[in-house]
């Protein structure tokens, strides 16, 4: 990345310009349905209160998938994507704070907020400009791969969990989905609190290695009854994390404790029918919906990872050169945990 590479013009301006820039490598989201293109880029310049990390591993999220899709709002292009990166920055190994301009209310954020990774640009490049304020020390038990697996997932599962529906040692927890990247953090997170965690998975092989993990029991969500065995199993759930939607969202109704909390982050199933609002009041069950979280939230919730030795999962391990092999096992939705870039190993 040091070394400085010819950087040609476009067509028109070659013949008479050829310039010398320090370069780097990066994925570049240049139009909707398209592949991401790797190109050789001028190194971002530190200013105006932005510093510049060297990037040594980026994760993908849904989201990333979902801008490439055009399913996702404001889009803009060109950009270089990636909520998630873990590398250097003067010489110490630092995670990024995926998220800029939380604002100055804990309740939610300020009309400002955005994701890292569009419409700024992300990690999924050699090396990436954010304030100073975003680059935070790396756990120390971490590899740079692990590192990255966690920034997006771990604060998005703390909030939902830990700040939103507040999980207390030895409650019932049903984290579904299982096999996402934040699903598996709440997995983590909640058992780490000393939760007793139940799951759901549309895999079995993902419910065997939740298990694995320190899960009690879980369910195919794609098996008719999923629900009513699950409450067999476990009594009914003081705590919900959610994140697809769609129709099994209306199936915790019934599987609420009283005093439950069904905290949910994503829809990517949809609207929700045929909830039945009557079992929810009556057990004064509490809604919470969670985005992300604060800068707090995300030094808390790397406190409590070193604390516990947390180790993120990470199901796989791309190139940068082989993003568009990543996004594609991303779409396949055959991962359990987070889908990686290796970048200047
Ligand atoms: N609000 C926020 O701050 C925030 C932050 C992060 C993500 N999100 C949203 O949360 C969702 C997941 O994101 P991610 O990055 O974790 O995705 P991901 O790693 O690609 O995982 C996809 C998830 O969808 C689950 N799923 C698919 N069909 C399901 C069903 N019928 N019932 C239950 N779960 C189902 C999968 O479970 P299995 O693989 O186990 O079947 C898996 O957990 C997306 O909609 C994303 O936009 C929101």
């Amino acid at each position: 990345m040091e070394s400085k590479l010819l950087i040609a013009f476009p067509y028109f301006f070659q013949k008479s310009f050829l310039l010398n820039f320090a370069a780097m490598k990066a994925l570049i989201f240049t139009e909707i349905n398209k592949a991401l293109e790797l190109q050789d880029i001028p190194v971002p310049e530190e200013g105006n209160g932005l510093v510049r990390v060297d990037i040594k591993a980026a994760a993908l999220n849904h989201r990333d998938l979902f801008i490439t899709q055009g399913l996702y709002a404001n889009i803009k292009t060109p950009c270089i994507l990636g909520s998630d990166g873990a590398g250097e920055y003067e010489g110490e190994k630092v995670v990024c704070y995926p998220a800029l301009d939380w604002g100055d209310e804990t309740a939610f954020q300020g009309p400002q907020f955005r994701v890292l990774g569009m419409p700024e640009n992300g990690t999924f490049a050699e090396s990436i400009l954010l304030p100073k304020a975003n680059v935070l020390p790396m756990p120390a038990h971490l590899t740079f791969q692990q590192a990255a697996a966690l920034p997006l997932a771990g604060l998005t599962a703390w909030r939902a969990l830990i700040s939103r529906c507040q999980v207390q040692k030895g409650e019932k927890v049903l984290i579904s989905g299982v096999g996402g990247g934040v699903a598996l953090m709440a997995l983590q997170l909640a058992m780490a609190k000393g939760a007793e965690v139940y799951v759901t998975s549309g895999s079995e092989e993902k419910i065997a290695k939740a298990i694995n993990l320190g899960a009690i029991n879980g369910e195919n969500y794609r098996d008719e009854g999923w629900d009513k065995r699950l409450k067999a199993a476990s009594g009914g759930f003081d705590v919900i994390i959610d994140s697809a939607g769609g129709d099994g969202f209306s199936r915790f109704a019934s599987l609420c404790n009283p005093g439950a909390r069904i905290g949910f982050y994503g829809g990517t199933l949809g609207k929700v029918n045929n909830l039945s609002l009557q079992p929810l009041f009556w057990k004064q069950v509490s809604l919470l919906g969670s985005t992300m979280g604060s800068p707090k939230e995300f030094r808390d919730m790397l406190a409590f990872v070193e604390i516990h030795k947390i180790v993120p999962v990470v199901d796989s391990v791309f190139s940068l050169e082989d993003g568009n092999l990543a996004m594609e096992r991303m779409q396949g939705g055959g991962q359990f945990g987070k889908i990686v870039l290796e970048i200047n190993a």
